[in-house]
């Protein structure tokens, strides 16, 4: 295992750790407290994805999240982290319409947060605005294959590049390192498509259910710890099984708190 780093981890520390052949991961985070967990765990990259829209708010895809609405996730991150690198997601409907309306929503996204950096989705589509906001010295983190917020579009949750799907994600990971971002995710593309992506870019890769062949992995700590009932999807490794654990202690606080043993004479004041 490699040592946690003592030092703030920057964009230029990714590219250093690709240049090593030095893997790296990254969680999402919603909140101060895990933040500081997963930064303590030494955790690289902590993303305020959009995420937040189904995993903290109860919608049900991330579409309906708005710019106001992250911002306080933001917020919270920034403060429970102390080294790792804090990505903001931009949500659905705030760069789309062009450059000048993503650059005005990544300025708001980086001075009310505390921020490192933004991340948009897109390839092709987005290089606009990845010019736009680099240009203003703001560090963007792209992401593409598959992309939730065009769920509708992309006809639900669908492995890409496979075929011929394959010319045009490569031509997405171009389009985005050429357009100044400084490392890409690949969602839900084939391992062999990564590894060959992640060979072919000098920006770092960053993969969720992309297999191993990528400079860097994410996964929904939602996914990771598991909060949610049911069998994950293929791509998710449950690392805990947090769903049982507070459902174990809830249980025994309501048993407790019913028979009158909660609290006991070590949790009441004289
Ligand atoms: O919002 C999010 O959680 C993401 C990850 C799936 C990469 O974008």
């Amino acid at each position: 295992m490699n040592e946690i780093s003592p030092k703030l981890i920057r964009t230029s520390t990714l590219a250093q750790f690709k240049a090593e052949g030095r893997k790296f991961s990254c969680l999402t985070s919603y909140d101060v407290l895990t933040a500081g967990i997963f930064d303590e765990a030494g955790i690289e990259v902590l993303l305020v994805g959009d995420s937040a829209a189904d995993n903290a708010l109860g919608y049900e895809t991330t579409l309906p999240i708005t710019v106001d609405e992250i911002i306080p996730f933001g917020r919270a991150v920034v403060k429970g982290s102390h080294r790792s690198l804090v990505v903001v997601d931009m949500p659905f409907g705030s760069y789309e319409q062009g450059p000048e309306l993503a650059l005005e929503n990544a300025i708001k996204i980086m001075k009310q947060t505390g921020a490192s950096s933004v991340k948009l989705e897109g390839g092709e589509r987005s290089i606009e605005q990845i010019k736009a906001i680099t240009t203003a010295g703001i560090p963007v983190m792209a992401h593409i294959g598959f992309t939730p917020q065009s769920i509708h579009n992309l006809g639900g949750f669908k492995v890409q590049g496979r075929g011929e799907g394959e010319e045009q994600l490569i031509a997405d990971a171009l389009a985005v390192q050429e357009a100044g971002a400084y490392a890409v995710v690949l969602e839900l593309v084939p391992q062999a498509i990564a590894t060959k992506l992640t060979g072919m870019l000098s920006i770092p890769t960053i993969g969720i259910g992309a297999g191993s062949g990528t400079d860097g992995q994410i996964l929904v700590w939602t996914d990771f710890a598991g909060l949610y009932p049911g069998k994950p999807r293929k791509f998710v490794k449950q690392y805990a099984n947090l769903r049982q654990t507070l459902l174990s202690a809830a249980t025994e606080y309501r048993n407790e708190v019913s028979t009158g043993s909660f609290p006991g004479p070590e949790n009441s004041h004289d």
